[in-house]
């Protein structure tokens, strides 16, 4: 190998204040780990010396614990874009110690591109292989590594070994031509490639390589409930039904599906219903549940941006990669997420709302308005194109003390012409051709838990005209009450009356 071998330390040393850094990997899947930790080493020891450090970082989505946590919990990140879900770089944020602003995963790379953000000055790459012209094979994710290895001005990449090399072959790396010069994505089903399987990043560009061996920091998924097992049910059940009634193809469409334990459980209750034939996967990250429904042959194909898997999955798959070569393939999130496939694929897009109101609007991101939990992620550039938008939520949250369905959300993501459908474990509320009143009656029959229908039902007769039914005084009552006496069903619509 040409390039420079160095140790973490001696490239966190060569890493500055003020620098913008751009990450590879998705979720914890295919991030750097080692430079990260010796750079939250740097940044404590700067401080302690009364110098500042400060990094802007790029990445894919959240990361490891190794980088937004080690970085939070050393104050070493002036601004962070665009998804995170790390506790401690939560805290950052939501205090102004760091500033955030999410965005839609698949705008990313263009914005970075069109020059509406500042470019990356390093890039940090995760490879499992690299060869001296600069072929970089990547790991276990794509994120925006092609973007950032083109504009940052050094490369960093750490060479981990944990990661097979012969994963090579299942990444699709392909970059769009920015407008006016841009052509059609021609991914046509989720199984095309379209682009090369190796990152060709600049020779010149590459300041040293840190060799590893380190797993991912996937975290571990909390076992389905009995919550969730019902929301996936209700998923299952409604698809079937779109089936029979012949809304969807009888060889079915690609499935979307949001992350965490709501996502897992949907997809095990689909892969369970004998009416869903074996269905494909386009979707930004493959979860467990995809390669357990692979392995039964209820899920034919995933194309995904990253395998966010639990080490067990993951060497599940690096033990048997030849079958998984065959039915994995791993895109920049660009092309995972983007409108144009999404629309043309006709994806079934199911993702997970935070917060929903009766009219169907959907808060995905703030906590009770003003805090922020992880991002938008890639439920945007799904939802607004899909052939089916499905949110799922539990009815309520903090044993009961907040309604999910509310008047009004108290911060908007989704707005009602994007949601079709709503499902909670109570039930499915289809708003498709139904006007704002039609939508509210619905969503309170179907998804609202059982405590919350009378009040729900009493906020709609409180004398607002108009075509939604929106009291202005009251709709943000449900958020005031619980900030007032942690408990939502403690609104009183008296005063409004
Ligand atoms: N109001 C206030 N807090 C709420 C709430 C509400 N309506 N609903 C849930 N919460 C709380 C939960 O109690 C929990 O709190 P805790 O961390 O103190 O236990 C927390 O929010 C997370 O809830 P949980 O049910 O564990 O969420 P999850 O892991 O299923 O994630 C989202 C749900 C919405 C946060 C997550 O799906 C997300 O980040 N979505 C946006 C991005 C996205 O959709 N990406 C997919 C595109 S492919």
């Amino acid at each position: 190998m040409i390039f420079k071998k160095m140790t973490a330390e001696e490239a966190a040393n060569l890493i500055n204040d003020k620098d913008i850094i751009g990450f590879s990997g998705f979720t914890a899947a295919g991030c750097p780990k080692a430079i990260t930790q010796a750079l939250g080493k740097r940044a404590e020891a700067e401080h302690a010396a009364g110098r500042p450090f400060k990094v802007g970082m790029y990445t894919g989505a959240s990361t490891g614990d190794s980088i937004d946590g080690v970085l939070a919990r050393a104050h070493a990140i002036e601004f962070r874009s665009p998804y995170q879900s790390n506790k401690d770089l939560r805290t950052e944020l939501n205090a102004h110690e760091a500033h955030y602003f999410d965005l839609h995963l698949s705008e990313l790379p263009q914005y970075l591109r069109y020059g509406f953000l500042t470019k990356p000055t390093v890039a940090i790459l995760e490879a499992s292989d690299i060869t001296d012209d600069g072929k970089v094979y990547l790991t276990s994710a794509v994120g925006i590594s092609p973007t950032v290895a083109r504009l940052a001005d050094r490369i960093f990449i750490e060479l981990n070994a944990y990661h097979p090399k012969e994963l090579k072959g299942i990444h699709d790396i392909y970059e769009p031509a920015d407008p006016p010069y841009r052509k059609e994505i021609p991914v046509y089903s989720p199984s095309d490639k379209i682009g090369v399987p190796y990152l060709q990043i600049d020779p010149d560009k590459v300041v040293g390589v840190v060799n590893t061996n380190l797993p991912n920091e996937v975290g571990g998924f909390t076992p389905s409930d009995e919550v969730t097992n019902k929301i996936g049910q209700n998923v299952a059940d409604f698809l079937s039904a779109e089936m029979k009634a012949g809304r969807i193809p009888a060889s079915f469409l690609p499935v979307q599906s949001g992350v965490g334990n709501v996502a897992n459980a949907v997809l095990g209750a689909m892969g369970a219903n004998k009416d869903i034939p074996s269905f494909e996967v386009y979707t930004e990250v493959i979860q467990d549940a995809v390669i357990a429904l692979m392995k039964e042959n209820n899920v034919k194909f995933a194309s995904g941006c990253s395998l966010t898997l639990s080490k067990d999955a993951l060497e599940d798959v690096y033990e048997h990669l030849d079958f998984f070569k065959k039915r994995l393939l791993l895109r920049p999130q660009e092309i995972s997420n983007h409108p144009e496939i999404a629309r043309r694929l006709g994806l079934i897009s199911i993702n997970t709302a935070l917060e929903a109101d009766i009219f169907g609007n959907i808060n995905s991101t703030h906590v009770v308005g003003t805090k922020m939990m992880n991002g938008i992620g890639g439920s945007g550039d799904f939802c607004r194109n899909a052939y089916l938008s499905i949110f799922t939520t539990p009815s309520t949250a903090k044993e009961g003390k907040i309604s999910a369905i509310v008047p009004m959300v108290s911060h908007l993501d989704h707005s009602e012409h994007s949601v079709k459908i709503l499902i909670t474990e109570h039930g499915i509320a289809d708003l498709r051709g139904k006007s704002p009143i039609q939508r509210a009656d619905a969503i309170i029959e179907n998804c609202v838990a059982p405590e919350y229908k009378s009040i729900l039902r009493a906020y709609l007769q409180l004398g607002q005209k108009g075509h939604t039914l929106q009291n202005m005084a009251a709709a943000l009552a449900f958020h005031d009450t619980f900030n007032k006496t942690g408990d939502m069903r403690q609104t009183d619509w008296k005063k409004y009356l």
